[in-house]
Formats: C-alpha cells, structure tokens, sequence
C-alpha cells in the first residue's frame, strides 16, 4: 500500500490555485517544501504537479535510466523567444543533440580556463568602482547582473559592453527579467488573456533580447578576428555527428540562451554577499587561504584548484541560494506503451506514469536527513571527504544528466574567481541590521531590496 502524496487542502475547480502566488512561485514552493517535507502535489486548473524535496526522491528522479527533462510550463512558453534552443528543446527534436555537441566543446573547462583572463579583467573592473563606493548604500544585484552580462558577451562572443559600474542595467537584463516572468505567469492564465493583455508584453522583451543576439552578430561581422570563441562556433561550426550548421536564427537563439542561463550566477553572488555578511569567520578563513595561496599575485588560473576554503564557499552557496531554484522532470514512457503507475521509493509514493515532477532545491538542498544545521551556512561540509560523502541528490545545483548546465564549467569559474576577489578585496558594511532574507525571481531566484556598503579592504 502507498502513502497518499499530500495536497494542501485547496477549493473545488480551482484547486490550489491561492497556495501558490503567481508573482512569487518559487518562494510559494519552497514554504510549502518547509510545511510538507519530502514530497507533496498541488492541483491548478485541472493540472497536477508533484514536488520533490528530499534528497534521496531527488536522487531517485534523476536517474536517467527511468526519468527524463520535462518541457513543459514556462519552459515551453519562452520557447516563443528562443524557440528550440539547448534549454527549451523537446526530447524529440534532433535540434537539441545538433546544437549541444556544437556548444560544449567552447563550454568544457579547456575553453572555459582560456576566457580566464576575460572574467578577471571584467571582475576587476567591478572591484575597482565598489572600492569607491564608501558610504553609499547599494543593491549588489543590479551591479553583479551587469558584471554577469559583461563577462559572458565578452568571454563567448568577443564583444565588451562597457556597462560595468553604468548607474543603469543593461536593457538585455530588463529583457531577461521580463520575458521570464511571462514565461511563468503564462501557463496559469487563460490564454485569450495572455494574447491579449500580455502578448505585447513578451513581444517586446523579446525584441530586445533578439536585438541584442543580432548586434553581436553583426559586431562579428564587422570586426573579423581569429577568435575560436563559443560564437565563432556557432555562427560557423558543423555538428560532427550530421554534418548540419545552425540557422542564422538559430544562432540568436543560443546567443539569448547563454545570458539566460548564466543570469543565475549574480543570484547566487548576491546570496554570498548577505553569507559573508552573517558570518564573518568565513572572510576570515577564506583571507587566511588567499593570503597563503595567491598572496599579493595577482589572481591567476592555476590558483584555483588550491583555493579549497573557497571552493567550499562557493558550493555552500550555490546550496543555500538555490540560485537556480528546481528542475522539471517526468518518466521516460514506456515502449510497449505501460500505463502503470511509477512507483517511488520501492513502493512508498505512487505517481501516474507521465506525471511531471519539479525537484525544489529549496527543499532537497536543506534535507535535514542530510545535513546537520541545514540552514546554517558551513562552507566546512562543502571541502573534502566532507563533500565527497554528501548523497548525489543534495548536489544537483547544475541540474541532471544530459541536460545538466552546460554553462557549469565557466559558471563555477566565474563564481570562483569574483568570490575570491571580494573576500580578498572587499569590507562589506550592512546597511539593515534587521533585514530579514526575502527571495523572489522566475528562472532563478536572489535576495530582493537587498543593499550593503562595500569599500577596499582596511
Ligand atoms: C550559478 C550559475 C548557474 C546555475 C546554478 C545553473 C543551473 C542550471 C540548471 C539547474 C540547469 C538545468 C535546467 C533544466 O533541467 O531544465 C541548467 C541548464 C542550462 N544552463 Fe545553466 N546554470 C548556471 C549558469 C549557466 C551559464 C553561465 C550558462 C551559459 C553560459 C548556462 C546555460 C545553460 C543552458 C544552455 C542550459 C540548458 C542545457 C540543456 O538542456 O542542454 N547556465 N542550468
């Protein structure tokens, strides 16, 4: 006999409908991870979804073997402004494996260690202008989001902005914030609604964000290099397996795709920031380890793999943030077309044989069955045979299996080295003492009406 999946109470017809806020969906999931614990369902319209919020589900689900990526919801709606691209490509579409063995090779950690000098020169640049913020109080995130965008158009297409420091975001990050959000609020309104009253909304950002892929095309165009760079690749590379290029709109599809996807890191920096303000032993542990490994060098890429305290930081963040709050997942159908119901843990939970599934990591990632003061952030239990030990399912911040980040690589330098130059460089001051952690965003999440101060080291 199963255990019944619990399902907050709800009302007849629209179900759950008032569990979850349509402006905050992930800060509603993750309340409701806290009051259910390993897994619970929400009906919404006639829909059902099951969450996963435990570590040992997580793992189960992600066993390729039975489970696979589900497109659908908001993933399939931002398809209107990317259409078949690495992130929002169906199981089925030959799309996916053409542009996906296209990309990775300029996404591996070689090529990522190449765009090494890149990523700090545009750290750097950000270091420098929070050295002279002294008493002005500020959002962390408006000037990361620029850092983020700087560095990913500079290191995968060769093109520098110029918006580090800009009083403004660049309008590519209003764009990203706006077509998201879209995405996410679409699938739970009646769609002549969404035609008519939203339409000209999404339109509009992603006319934008097209723009933005088209002007570093053309830039390219107009400046020839010998850059081997991720654009290079797409504009010109050949999938080795069909001997197929991409289309020219399909190379402004993966050129909106990659600041989607790394818009996430400047979350997840963000979150430090307030970390790093909570506890301040971990500045000094990780001062204590740059001072011994980089010391007065400038920072350089072979310094990265002894940065272990660091490392440790950095995966105690990415857990604690959720900067990329959850993944989709449903079974693979059967081929003899089996309609049974998909048991979970040997028989514990049931669920129907094409349910979709959304792993919270708000939830797995703070499993107490795991970790031992999972709220606290313990950058210790991130190094080492400490790591080496947690369950695969608490480690799942880059998603699963084949369709796993394939920005990982450069995330985790880009996240390693401006980790490294804030501890390093920067005293940060808290400017409310009472601030209390509230979280929202669409395809990632981040701390909101957060500020702080930031001057150079004393
Ligand atoms: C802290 C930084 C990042 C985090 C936490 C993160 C997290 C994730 C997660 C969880 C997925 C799986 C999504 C799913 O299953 O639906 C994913 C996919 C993806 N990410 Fe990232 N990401 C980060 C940075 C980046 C960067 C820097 C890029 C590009 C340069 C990127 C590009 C992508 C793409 C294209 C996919 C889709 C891959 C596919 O389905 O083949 N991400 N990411």
């Amino acid at each position: 006999m199963s255990t019944p999946i619990p399902q907050p109470p709800g009302l007849p017809v629209l179900g759950n409908i008032f569990d979850i806020d349509p402006s905050n969906t992930w800060w509603s999931l993750k309340t409701l991870a806290e009051k259910y614990g390993e897994i619970f369902k929400i009906k919404v319209l006639g829909h059902q979804i099951v969450f996963i919020a435990s570590a040992a589900l997580a793992e189960e689900i992600c066993d390729e073997k039975r489970f696979r990526k589900y497109v659908g919801g908001p993933i399939v709606e931002i398809r209107y402004s990317v259409h078949d691209s690495l992130f929002v490509a169906y199981e089925h579409e030959e799309s996916w494996g053409i542009h996906h063995r296209i990309v990775a090779p300029h996404l591996s950690p070689e090529s990522t260690a190449g765009h090494f000098d890149e990523i700090l020169l545009c750290t750097d640049e950000l270091i420098a202008n929070w050295k002279t913020h002294g008493a002005t109080k500020f959002q962390p995130l408006k000037d990361l989001n620029n850092l983020n965008l700087e560095a990913t158009t500079l290191s995968l297409f060769g093109k520098k902005l110029g918006v580090i420091g800009a009083a403004e975001e660049h309008p590519m990050i209003q764009a990203m914030e706006d077509a998201t959000s879209e995405a996410m609020k679409r699938p739970n309104r009646p769609k002549l609604l969404n035609w008519l009253v939203y339409g000209g909304k999404f339109k509009k950002a992603t006319k934008v964000m097209r723009s933005f892929g088209a002007e570093i095309v053309k830039y390219r165009h107009e400046h020839s290099t010998g850059r081997k760079d991720l654009l290079s690749a797409l504009m010109n590379g050949t999938d080795p397996e069909t001997g197929k290029k991409l289309t020219d709109e399909q190379v402004i599809d993966e050129i909106v795709t990659m600041p989607i996807g790394s818009s996430t890191a400047p979350c997840a920096l963000t979150s430090l920031i307030m970390f790093l303000l909570e506890n301040p032993e971990v500045v000094t542990r990780g001062r204590e380890e740059l001072g011994r490994v980089v010391g007065k060098d400038q920072l350089h890429h072979d310094h990265l793999d002894r940065l272990e305290y660091i490392k440790g930081v950095v995966r105690e963040t990415l857990r604690l943030s959720q900067a990329a709050p959850g993944f989709n997942i449903e079974p693979i159908p059967k081929t003899n077309g089996d309609k049974s119901p998909v048991l979970l843990q040997g028989g514990k939970y049931q669920v129907a044989h094409n349910q979709p599934m959304i792993i919270v990591l708000a939830g797995v990632n703070r499993d107490p069955e795991v970790f031992d003061e999972p709220h606290k952030f313990k950058p210790e239990r991130m190094i080492g045979e400490n790591f080496e030990r947690l369950p695969a399912g608490v480690k799942k911040w880059f998603g699963n299996g084949k369709r796993a980040c394939i920005g990982k690589h450069w995330a985790w330098e880009f996240l390693e080295v401006v980790t490294a130059k804030l501890i390093k460089e920067i005293d940060f001051e808290v400017v409310d003492s009472n601030y209390v952690l509230k979280q929202d965003g669409w395809f990632n999440v981040r701390p909101i009406d957060f500020y702080v101060k930031a001057k150079a080291r004393a």
